[in-house]
């Protein structure tokens, strides 16, 4: 890229950054929302029609569908994992998900229902809609039905180094960069990583950003690029710029234009795209 077009990304680039910051300042739910908001609701259908997105390697010549299930609600306690699990157990052996801490820690449970991206273990079912469809997160590899081949996107998460390194020298001046001794932190520089620190790596906003759709290949999506952040927030970590500079390049923070879908996707009310804002300012 030559230095004028550069120069213009970055203008262009700071124009999408401001009004990420402006949204977010009116979307402000890190706070609010809740992360488990499986509240009683009313029940306003008896049956309900799980429509499942089914695809089996092992059958290459039968294309993927979906296949419906009627269930009787009162069969099913809340979640969408629940009914999930109801078929699994009851209906159809051969389903495949993944589930593991039913709490919304793991991620691993993460689909797509009627059109957003979901922790299927915290999710209350919506008993305002009859029919609940449910796919794999968009835009992402399928193992096979709901689970996700997510290879790619963990090893862009291990590149970022997610651990705390430490600058010091040795005795021939190499950088040593593990810790030798636990590093304390004050309360209010602990404070600064709220919004950061939780994510579970679900894939949820990576899967629903239209940028991440076009080159995951290239680009290192919200998910990660927030949880670098995390780490550049971090006051016991010693490579704060290294880390910065890491994301500079057209394939980081330059291809976030700001639709802020990773915002409204993520299940757990963070904001990858403030992170993101915020490792350019
Ligand atoms: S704001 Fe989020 S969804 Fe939109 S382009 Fe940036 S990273 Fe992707
Ligand atoms: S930021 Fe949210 S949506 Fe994205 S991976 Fe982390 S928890 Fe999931
Ligand atoms: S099973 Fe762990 S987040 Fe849903």
């Amino acid at each position: 890229m030559s230095l004028v077009n550069h120069t213009h990304a970055i203008i262009n680039n700071s124009k999408a950054i401001i009004g990420i910051l402006n949204k977010f300042k009116a979307n402000n739910n890190y706070n609010s929302r809740n992360f488990h908001s499986c509240s009683i609701v009313s029940k306003h259908h008896e049956e309900l029609e799980f429509k499942i997105y089914r695809w089996n390697p092992e059958k290459p010549k039968e294309k993927p569908a979906y296949k419906s299930y009627k269930v009787k609600r009162d069969d099913i306690k809340e979640t969408i994992l629940d009914g999930l699990l109801h078929i699994k157990e009851n209906e159809d052996p051969t389903l495949t998900f993944r589930h593991h801490c039913h709490n919304g820690k793991c991620g691993c449970c993460a689909v797509n229902v009627n059109g957003k991206n979901v922790l299927a273990c915290s999710t209350p079912i919506d008993d305002k809609q009859k029919v609940q469809k449910i796919s794999p997160l968009p835009n992402i590899p399928v193992v096979k039905d709901l689970v996700l081949d997510l290879t790619h996107y963990y090893e862009q998460y291990k590149n970022i180094q997610p651990w705390i390194m430490r600058k010091k020298k040795d005795e021939h001046g190499e950088i040593i960069k593990e810790p030798d001794r636990e590093i304390l932190q004050t309360l209010k520089e602990r404070k600064k990583l709220d919004g950061y620190y939780e994510c579970n790596l679900c894939a949820c906003c990576s899967s629903s950003c239209p940028n991440y759709w076009r080159d995951a290949d290239a680009y290192l999506g919200p998910s990660t690029i927030l949880n670098s952040f995390r780490w550049i927030r971090d006051s016991r970590d010693g490579f704060h710029s290294e880390r910065k500079d890491a994301l500079q390049g057209p394939d980081s923070l330059f291809r976030c234009h700001g639709e802020m879908n990773c915002m409204s996707n993520c299940p757990l009310g963070l904001n990858p795209a403030k992170a993101i804002a915020k490792v350019y300012i």
